[in-house]
């Protein structure tokens, strides 16, 4: 399956990505600016991205825990989410995110 990443510059990616995997793992292995520091334990905020408004609601919701960091994420938006917390189904092929600046390692 695949995803659509738009990275910090404007430039568009197709990923090829595996059922299961975090949204964060197949960005940050295929090499994209994400500096998602916790490895995914969803304490860091910096797999911040923007989520396409036509995926939005094919989205579970966020948890708790990521609704409280999202909160002091710098440039959060309504369509913001982690992307560490967004597993990959048949559902989310071909969905389109956007990398946060704040998630660039520079
Ligand atoms: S990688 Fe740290 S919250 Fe997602």
């Amino acid at each position: 399956m695949k995803i659509l990443v738009t990275d910090q510059s404007g430039t568009r990616h197709e990923l090829e990505g595996l059922e299961s995997w975090r949204v964060m793992e197949v960005i940050r292995d295929w090499g994209l600016n994400i500096k998602a520091e916790c490895g995914g334990a969803c304490s860091c905020a910096t797999c911040h991205v923007y989520v396409d408004e036509s995926w939005l609601k094919r989205l579970l919701p966020a948890s708790p825990e990521e609704e409280d960091l999202l909160y002091t994420a710098p440039g959060r938006q309504a369509n913001s989410r982690l992307s560490c917390q967004i597993l990959l189904s048949d559902a989310l092929d071909g969905l389109e995110v956007t990398l946060a600046p704040s998630s660039a390692k520079d």
